[in-house]
């Protein structure tokens, strides 16, 4: 078992390159609402989760829906890349606004993973240029993570992934209880 400590409420990203199974782990681990997806922002637009076209937009949409739930003390969950530090950046502002602490989940599962289950996939498949691209962006993400604030970095690997529990812990908000 790998146990991954989540304070509630938190703000978790997941990072990894398209393939790593972001959006199966976050399906299979928090609730539906939990969960903002930047694809099924483009989606709710155009109606096609891969129209790049309309990123700006559903990344907009996404962090609207995430000041939102922040706000209210809502465990959020951001199923996007969060390869570039400029996508991470609004958002980690954002957490540390209201006093919510960021937890990061790395998916380093490897290039052939991320491939396989590209070619794998039913929903949609990503150019390989594209991947080839996210996988120098994760290398740079990776070094830097350790530096960004986080207070939780977990990272999974294929053994880790399958192992992996996720365990809520309550967060008290540190300047509220001495108010
Ligand atoms: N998959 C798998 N085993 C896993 C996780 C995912 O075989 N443990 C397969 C899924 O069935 C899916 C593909 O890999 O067809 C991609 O998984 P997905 O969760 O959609 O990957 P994401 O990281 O969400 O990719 P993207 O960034 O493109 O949304
Ligand atoms: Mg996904």
């Amino acid at each position: 078992m790998y146990r991954l400590s989540i304070p509630d409420p938190s703000l978790v990203l997941l990072i990894g390159p398209s393939g790593a199974g972001k959006s199966t782990f976050a399906s299979r681990h928090f609730r539906p609402t939990e969960i903002i997806s930047s694809d099924r922002c483009r989606a709710l637009i155009v109606d096609d989760e891969s129209d790049q076209s309309v990123s700006g937009e559903a990344f907009s949409i996404l962090r609207h829906i995430a000041r939102e739930r922040l706000r209210r003390s809502r465990l959020t969950v951001i199923d996007a890349t969060s390869l570039q530090y400029r996508s991470r950046r609004p958002l980690l502002r954002m957490a540390r606004s209201v006093r919510v602490p960021t937890v990061a989940i790395v998916f380093n599962l490897g290039r052939d993973t991320y491939f396989a289950n590209n070619l794998a996939r039913l929903d949609r498949q990503i150019p390989a240029a594209a991947i080839e691209k996210q996988l120098a962006e994760f290398e740079t993400a990776h070094a830097r993570l350790a530096r960004e604030g986080y207070a939780n970095i977990y990272e999974l690997d294929a053994t880790t992934l399958n192992e992996a529990v996720i365990e809520l812990t309550p967060h008290h908000d540190l300047l509220l209880s001495t108010a």
